[in-house]
């Protein structure tokens, strides 16, 4: 080979590599690689992506490596012994360095550790008779059978744990994020720490200008042929959501602004009403079409007086001539439709076809009650007992400003209860105590901005 297709053949092999680096620091892709939740060279743990890296280096260029490496990363906190466990596990697989830079110091104020990434928890897992203090402000983990930390000189070289946060719970705030490309992200409706695991999803984000659409596909998306079935409800169609479950999808429709779902009968001779039925996410047979009330008992046309002959459907006419009740199922506190059946198809002149389309959900429920980017809300659970503070006759938007605004305390979240307008502020979080649940008070998580870079002050 000649020099110079060598030398071109270098550079597109770097230009590959570079590109699959950029890559790989998306949280979006096409969907056609692997599913995993987490960016390539990422481990997933709950809701949370690891990265070991080996290159041994200061406090400081390991900080600002994690914050490069993903738009949301930063040195690994370790909030519990469960996350203890994990970091160790990581540990295990190599052989290279004893000690690990986690984002643990007490730059600040000697003796007050904090994490870079802002978050808090009482967990410590310190080696007895550490921290020793002096000079030494900068924690690291080392390998050893217990996973224990010791402080240690910001400027010696270790290798270093990186981590970021699965806790965006839906397109629409990947897309205030800044992220308008259409593709695969990683969500978790109903936050980190409890419930649903995180998932991953299609967002549309350019159809709807304001907003990002998130779009739960399931296997019966053809229009398909229902036959030979005569008994009422006979015809059965599961409805699955591909590696998601019922309650994962369900957590997605509850926490967003709005959802729908297409569904439609084309019918030649079978009946509708008291024959087919859709069921809701908890399996229950719904009485109503698509585009009609719920629970109303008919179809789009029904409310609007305009079925043929009066009926509460047009399919109900049930003759030979092809009918059509079709709309968009719009309830989301029932949906994803988890099954189709069908009859009346049992002689040769009944026959149907039946389309569902995916489940789309569009904005978040919170942010379009607070208007606020900076409070993950978890619905239906409260942090009881945890309370600093307690404010009555107050709306969700005050009590979001009563907590970011509170001096005697940090606030890290706060429960509302919109029956009653009250609010209680609370110094703990759903990563220092487990939320409970409760159907009438929601939880407000912070997102508490991480510790500026303690060198540069970036
Ligand atoms: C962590 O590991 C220890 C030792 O293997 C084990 O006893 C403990 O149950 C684990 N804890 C959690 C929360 O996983
Ligand atoms: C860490 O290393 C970088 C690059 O070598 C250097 O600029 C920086 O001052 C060092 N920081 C500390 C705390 O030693
Ligand atoms: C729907 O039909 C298309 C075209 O026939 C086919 O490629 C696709 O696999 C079908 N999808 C499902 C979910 O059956
Ligand atoms: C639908 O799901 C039910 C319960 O999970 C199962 O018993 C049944 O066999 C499934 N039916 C079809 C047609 O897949």
């Amino acid at each position: 080979m000649d020099s110079k297709w060598k030398t071109i053949m270098i550079i597109f092999i770097i230009h590959g590599l570079l590109e699959t680096q950029a890559g790989s620091a998306s949280p979006r892709d096409d969907g056609t690689s692997d599913q995993d939740l987490c960016d390539a060279g990422w481990t997933r743990n709950g809701n949370a992506c690891y990265q070991l890296v080996e290159s041994t280096v200061n406090y400081t260029t390991a900080l600002d490596a994690c914050r490069n490496l993903n738009d949301y990363g930063d040195l690994a906190s370790v909030a519990d012994q469960d996350e203890s466990n994990f970091t160790l596990a990581l540990l295990r697989c190599t052989f290279d360095t004893n000690y690990y830079w986690i984002g643990f110091n007490d730059l600040d104020e000697e003796g007050t550790w904090a994490w870079t990434d802002g978050s808090v928890s009482s967990y410590t897992n310190w080696y007895s008779g550490e921290p020793s203090g002096g000079s030494d402000h900068c924690g690291v983990l080392r390998r050893s059978s217990d996973g224990t930390w010791y402080d240690a000189g910001c400027s010696s070289t270790y290798g270093y744990i990186c981590k970021y946060p699965l806790n965006t719970i839906s397109c629409a705030e990947w897309k205030r994020k800044g992220y308008t490309s259409n593709g695969y992200y990683t969500i978790d409706p109903d936050g980190r720490n409890n419930g649903v695991d995180p998932y991953r999803v299609h967002c549309d984000m350019t159809t709807d200008a304001s907003t990002g659409i998130t779009t739960f596909e399931h296997q019966e998306a053809n229009r398909s042929l229902v036959t030979g079935a005569e008994v009422a409800f006979s015809f059965v169609r599961n409805i699955t959501y591909g590696d998601k479950s019922v309650d994962q999808v369900a957590t997605g429709a509850d926490i967003s602004g709005e959802c729908y779902q297409y569904i439609k009968y084309e019918c030649h001779h079978s009946h509708l009403t008291g024959y087919t039925a859709w069921y809701d996410r908890d399996g229950k047979l719904k009485n109503y079409w698509g585009g009609a009330t719920v629970d109303s008992g008919q179809c789009a046309c029904g409310i609007s007086g305009s079925c043929t002959n009066g009926h509460p459907c047009n399919c109900d006419t049930n003759d030979n001539t092809w009918r059509e009740d079709s709309g968009y199922l719009t309830d989301k506190t029932s949906l994803p439709v988890t099954e189709m059946r069908f009859g009346d198809t049992g002689s040769t002149s009944e026959y149907g076809y039946y389309t569902l389309g995916p489940l789309y959900c569009k904005g978040d429920e919170s942010f379009l009650v607070t208007g606020r980017t900076d409070f993950m809300f978890i619905k239906e659970r409260h942090l009881s007992g945890y309370n600093n503070a307690v404010l009555s006759s107050i709306t969700v938007e005050e009590c979001a400003t009563a907590c970011v605004s509170a001096s005697s305390f940090i606030c890290r979240s706060f429960d509302y209860t919109p029956s009653l307008s009250k609010c209680h502020l609370s110094g703990e979080n759903d990563l220092t105590v487990d939320p409970s649940s409760d159907p009438v008070h929601h939880l407000f998580v912070r997102i508490m901005d991480r510790i500026e870079d303690p060198f540069t002050g970036e």
